[in-house]
């Protein structure tokens, strides 16, 4: 029988990682869990709520969220304290705001302990900054998606229009490379490539490219544990 793993999928803005993962899950039979909707919730609430920008009030205020991420046939519903917010949190001001909320350590702290209950049992793909580095460091598949600058900013566009929302393409480059910088340089949980992660370039990539190649390392981690397991069940 098949082992049900921990798959973890890091990388920067508009690598491809919500969309490769959830499709992965889809495939395998999975849970998949979108964790930058974790940071966009609390940043969403902080802004209406005018919370301060400080470790206490933003702590305090995740401790209180109630964040769930629903599956549904059009994608994930993020419902926060019984409120549909799917689309707010992908609002400007959310994204422009975002990195600077994710610094801060009790908020982490409080989102990694949700992350980590959510995937106790395996069966899931998480995607997000630092999920094979710090979330499952022990994750059984770990990726690292990257992609050209040039590509994420054409992706967030074309994602953007899909939602009926046009967006100024430098404006774009200009919040990629802020957020890109903001995420890999912050002392806690640094965006980082994991220790162990297979690195895909998708910059030329199709999603049905990306998909493969993870279900290819699955496979491959699978064959090798009924070998060892046969072997220690002899
Ligand atoms: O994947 P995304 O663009 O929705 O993520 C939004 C922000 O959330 C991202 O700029 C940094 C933060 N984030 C994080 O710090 N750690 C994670 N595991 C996921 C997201």
């Amino acid at each position: 029988m098949s082992q049900r793993l921990t798959i973890a999928i890091d990388g920067p803005a508009g690598a491809g990682k919500s969309t490769t993962a959830r499709k992965v899950a889809e495939h395998l039979g999975y849970v998949y869990i979108d964790t930058g909707a974790m940071y966009r919730a609390v940043t969403f609430a902080a802004l209406r709520e005018h919370v301060p920008m400080d470790d206490a009030a933003l702590g305090a205020l995740t401790e209180r969220l109630d964040i769930r991420l629903e599956p549904t046939a059009d994608g994930q519903r993020v419902v926060l304290n019984g409120e549909d917010v799917t689309r707010s949190i992908r609002e400007a001001e959310v994204t422009s705001n975002v990195s600077q909320v994710s610094v801060f350590p009790s908020v982490r702290r409080a989102l990694v302990q949700r992350q980590r209950m959510l995937g106790l049992n395996g069966g899931v793909v998480m995607d997000g900054r630092d999920i094979g580095s710090v979330v499952f460091p022990h994750a059984e598949i770990k990726v690292f998606l990257v992609a050209d600058v040039d590509e994420r900013v054409r992706r967030r566009v074309l994602e953007a229009e899909q939602r009926g929302e046009r967006l100024d393409v430098e404006t774009v480059r200009g919040h990629i490379i802020e957020r890109d910088k903001l995420d890999s340089e912050r002392e806690v949980s640094p965006l980082v490539k994991p220790e162990g992660a297979t690195e895909i370039d998708t910059t030329h990539c199709t999603i049905a490219d990306q998909v493969q190649r993870i279900l290819e390392l699955v496979d491959a981690y699978q064959k090798t544990y009924s070998i060892v397991s046969a072997f220690t069940n002899f």
